[in-house]
């Protein structure tokens, strides 16, 4: 099939720079929404048709399987997909979507294009408690017979409450002269798409109709309103899915997921966590308040305590971590590590049973396993120009308060003493340390407080 994304409207009520479709939903843009789900029924050709924000729109979608269309000026929908024609194959039905109508299902079109085949039109229709600003669904003996838009609709029209919610399947050889046909006389003076329904009537083209599980499916956003409403509801949908799923959630209405999530047997997560990218959690993980997760692994058996930032990290099974901790791009730990309160992790690998527990900075490491980095301790990295590797081996003892300036190497079952600035490999099995020898300054005397001269009258 052919599938042509509307998505030239301008979005005034966005009151925004950004083209309306770009706005994102769950963390990504509107039109993404739209045309991931185009991507998932495989079609023929894809047609984006813009207008608004310059080049914005191609720039932000460019892609090899997507064309775009350029609708200056916007005389209406039907003349909007007229710009798509160039890029669509005649002998194919032709899906047409909108841009600003991010939650459709795949199922839903699915059922759609089932139920137009390969000669009838399809629309999707939804019945609304109130259906103003919609176009009504005019039936005859239960057949449509044509879409009526509110502003030419008769008071017996506008009582009607099935509504065109735009999304519809045109038939392969149909489109071209039917779009050719079209004519703005009408009140608000535009090209309507939906005339093409009274003209597939009138050609003895049968027309059928599908309808979506849910109302939000076909909610469009017009403003920030809208756009924060159907962003509770996709995440309230989440929430209930994952629920279902048999992961506990403190309170569903506390979740946001901006991407995937996967989640193992007996998940727990608290409050006010955002999932981000793709994370996948293993079995009996628990996730504290607060936390943030974006393009993370994490095993079995693990648990994140309140207030920890992790992205692009792996943590290992029956790990620690947190609370306060921040797991950076890069950070891998291995089974049963423990990261505590303070402590940050980049571009590291920490191996089985090692712990950092407070306050630390692990950057371009490689630490072994057993080991036990004290608090306060700083791999430092960074010699200003070039980042260097700290390498950690194997149940190595780094006490408090040791700065380890990289290139360098701990050995084997080594002691690092507390407070040594270790600017050379430590040998394995030996105590280094650099430290400033104790003194004691004999004779030494408190500074005493100096009077403040008396005021005198
Ligand atoms: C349209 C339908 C109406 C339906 C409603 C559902 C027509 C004539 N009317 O109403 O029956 O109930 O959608 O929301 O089709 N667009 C363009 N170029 C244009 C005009 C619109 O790309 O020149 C795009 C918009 O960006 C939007 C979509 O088409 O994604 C619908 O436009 P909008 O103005 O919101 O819908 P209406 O025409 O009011
Ligand atoms: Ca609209």
């Amino acid at each position: 099939m052919n599938v042509v994304i509307l998505a030239a409207g301008m979005g005034k009520r966005m009151n925004s720079a950004l083209p309306k479709v770009l706005h994102p939903l769950a963390g990504k843009a509107l039109l993404s929404h739209v045309l991931d789900t185009a991507r998932s029924l495989s079609p023929a050709r894809l047609c984006i048709v813009y207008g608004h924000g310059g080049d914005m729109v191609p720039e932000a979608m460019r892609a090899d399987d997507v064309a775009f269309a350029l609708q200056e000026p916007q005389l209406g929908t039907g003349h909007a997909v007229m710009q798509a024609l160039p890029a669509l194959d005649d002998s194919l039905p032709t899906l047409i979507l909108y841009g600003d109508v991010p939650l459709t299902r795949r199922d839903t079109l699915k059922q759609l294009l089932d139920s137009a085949g390969d000669d009838k039109l399809s629309v999707l229709t939804v019945t609304l408690d109130d259906p103003t600003g919609y176009g009504r669904i005019v039936r005859e003996d239960g057949n449509i017979v044509r879409i009526v838009e509110q502003k030419d609709a008769s008071d017996e029209q506008r009582a009607i409450r099935e509504v065109n919610t735009g999304i519809m399947v045109v038939p392969p050889g149909r489109l071209r002269p039917w779009l050719q046909q079209l004519s703005n006389d009408n009140a608000q003076r535009e090209y309507y798409l939906t005339d093409i329904i009274a003209r597939a009537v009138s050609e003895g083209v049968a027309v059928t109709s599908a309808q979506p599980q849910s109302v939000w499916e076909t909610l469009g956003v017009n403003s920030k309103l809208q756009l924060a409403e159907l962003e509770r509801t996709f995440q309230a949908s989440q929430a209930t899915a994952l629920l279902e799923q048999g992961v506990t959630l403190a309170d569903p209405a506390r979740i946001d997921i901006r991407g995937s999530l996967r989640c193992g047997r007996d998940v727990t997560i608290d409050v006010n966590c955002v999932f981000e990218g793709e994370v996948e959690l293993g079995d009996n993980v628990s996730i504290g308040p607060n936390c943030v997760l974006r393009n993370v692994r994490v095993a079995d058996k693990v648990s994140i305590k309140a207030f920890c930032h992790l992205e692009d990290a792996e943590v290992g099974a029956e790990s620690l971590v947190g609370p306060f901790a921040r797991l950076r791009p890069g950070a891998r730990l291995g089974r049963e590590v423990h990261i505590g309160n303070f402590v940050e992790v980049k571009n590291s690998n920490i191996a089985d049973y090692s712990k950092a527990n407070h306050l630390a900075y692990v950057g371009d490491a490689d630490i072994g396993s057993r080991v036990n980095i004290g608090a306060g301790v700083i791999t430092v990295n960074y010699d200003g120009v070039n980042k260097h590797r700290t390498t950690i081996e194997d149940d190595a003892f780094v006490g408090s308060d040791c700065q380890l300036i990289a290139p360098v190497r701990v050995g084997k079952g080594s002691n690092i003493g507390a407070g040594t600035t270790l600017t050379r490999d430590a040998p394995p099995g030996k105590l280094t340390i650099s430290r400033v020898k104790q003194t004691v300054i004999e004779g030494w005397t408190r500074p005493t407080k100096k009077q403040k001269p008396q005021k005198q009258d």
